[in-house]
This record gives structure tokens, C-alpha cells and sequence, in this order.
């Protein structure tokens, strides 16, 4: 049962981590590969996917199905792009996808999809808008929308949306994750991971009927949470006794430095042009 049967490669992130002519950039965008299926998740900010897709020797034009984590513009400015190269496929993403998102970071401004649907389409995008948990390929799981359970995950109270011209807290119910399902237990793909760290693991526990987690892969948003937070959510990942916690994006240097610490040889940096092949044989 140590046969490798998830890799997931990292396309974009705010860093670099191997000298190959790659492009950091702020943004998140992974490769992956199932024994039968190539699954992009996220598209990165500005498209250079594409680049670091090729110096990587990535061929994402036999990328089988686009999900989406979220509709921020760090995830999906690279969607025309790799649209233009890819043409028609499936995207999955939740209804409010496309609501306005905004930050009030430094000034309040618009931080949402920078493409509207029907560009997309006319690009090649077939969505497939989805609330629910929907198994995706044999194994591989896209969360569906998120509930909200713990007391202590509040979500970023800098981030907004306008809802009939009133200013509300926004609650990105469009935040999904990968949760893929191997020998070893649960790997779980995150965006930002907006819905709540300890919120996205009860979830794909119940929604795959597996408990054992595996790894973590992906943005935790757990650098800009307050202190309670970033506690209360180590704690529980020290439950889980993971094997792989690769964080990377919106977790910030300060937090993976802690985590580093924290989990010692499970840890993995994940900037662009890191692959793992999980379970990792040991
Ligand atoms: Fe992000
Ligand atoms: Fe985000």
C-alpha cells in the first residue's frame, strides 16, 4: 500500500524555490495528478503558469479539469490565460464565485475575479457551480461549501463584499478544497483556506468517511489571524499527527517559520517548483 498515487505540483506562489528561470508571484496554483486525471487547482495571479508550467515540463494542455478555490484575483488571474492555452474543459467552482470581493487593505479596492463569466466562457470555461461535495474523480473530492462550525475561526475581517450597495463582512462560502483520499489517509488541497482550517479538515472528514489525515498542502490564511486563532488551529493540526503539512501562499514567513518549528520533519516548503509525490515512501 506505499505506492505513490497523488503529485501535486506547485505552479504559483508568492516564492521561489529552485533556479530554473521560475516566476514567484502573489498566488496560489497547483498541478494535480491522480493515477487518471490531471486536476489544476487555482490559476495564480498574472498567468505565468504558463512559464513555470514549461520550465517545469508541465504540459497543461492535458489538464483534464480546472477547480477553482475561490474567487479572489490571486487565484484566478491566470484563467484567460490558461484558458487560451488549454480551451474548453470543466471548472468547477461554487455559486458566489463571482461576487464582489473586496479588501480594505491599505484602501478599500476590489480584489475579485478579474474576468467576467461570459469572457471565460467564451474562452473555453464550462462551469459546473456546485454548493455540494462532489467527487470529481476516483478519490478526489471537492469539499463543496464549508459550514462554519468552530467558535474560534471568524474569518479576515479585512475583506468585504457589497451586497444591494451595503457593506458586508464577507463570508466567502465560495472557498473550496481538494480532499483526495490515498493509502495513508486524507491529503487536503487548500486556497486560502478562507472557510477556516479546523472547519476544512471536520469537513472532509465527513465528507469522505476517512478520519486518518494524511498532509496539508496549500494557503492556511493562518498569518493574518489573530493570536487565539493561530493556537487554537495548531493545536488541532498536533492532533491530527500529520505526516505532510506543506503551507505555503497566504500562511506568510512568520507563520510557516513557527509551523516549521512546530512539526519539525513533516514540514515541507512548498514555493513554486516544489513536487510531492504523497504518501511520501519512508
Ligand atoms: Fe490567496
Ligand atoms: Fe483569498
Amino acid at each position: 500500500m506505499n505506492e505513490p498515487v497523488l503529485k501535486i505540483t506547485v505552479l504559483c506562489e508568492n516564492n521561489v524555490g529552485v533556479p530554473l528561470g521560475l516566476v514567484g508571484e502573489w498566488g496560489l496554483a497547483m498541478l494535480v495528478e491522480t493515477a487518471g486525471m490531471k486536476i489544476l487547482f487555482d490559476t495564480g495571479e498574472q498567468g505565468y503558469l504558463l512559464a513555470n508550467a514549461v520550465n517545469l515540463g508541465v504540459d497543461l494542455k492535458s489538464v483534464d479539469t480546472l477547480v477553482m478555490s475561490h474567487g479572489h484575483y490571486d487565484h484566478t488571474g491566470g484563467m484567460r490565460a490558461f484558458l487560451h492555452l488549454r480551451g474548453q474543459l470543466p471548472v468547477y467552482a461554487h455559486p458566489d464565485f463571482f461576487i464582489s470581493h473586496y479588501s480594505s487593505l491599505n484602501k478599500p479596492h476590489y480584489i475579485g475575479v478579474p474576468f467576467c463569466k461570459e469572457e471565460l466562457e467564451s474562452s473555453g470555461a464550462e462551469f459546473i457551480f456546485t454548493h455540494e461535495p462532489r467527487e470529481i474523480a476516483p478519490g478526489v473530492w471537492i469539499s463543496g461549501e464549508v459550514p462554519r462550525k468552530t467558535d474560534f475561526e471568524k474569518g479576515d475581517s479585512r475583506l468585504f463584499c457589497l451586497e444591494n450597495g451595503k457593506t458586508l463582512l464577507d463570508p466567502l462560502h465560495d472557498d473550496l478544497s481538494l480532499y483526495c483520499i490515498t493509502p495513508k489517509g486524507l491529503v487536503i488541497i487548500l486556497g486560502c483556506a478562507h472557510a477556516g482550517l479546523v472547519n476544512i479538515v471536520k469537513q472532509a472528514q465527513k465528507v469522505t468517511g476517512v478520519n486518518q489525515v494524511y498532509g496539508i498542502i496549500g494557503g492556511t490564511h493562518l498569518g493574518p489571524t489573530p493570536v487565539a486563532q493561530q493556537e487554537a488551529t495548531i493545536a488541532f493540526l498536533q492532533s491530527l499527527k500529520l505526516q505532510f503539512l506543506a503551507p505555503n501562499h497566504c500562511t506568510g514567513l512568520p507563520m510557516m517559520a513557527r509551523l516549521a518549528g512546530v512539526f519539525g520533519p513533516s514540514f515541507r516548503f512548498a514555493p513554486v517548483g516544489s513536487s510531492f509525490t504523497l504518501p511520501i515512501n519512508d
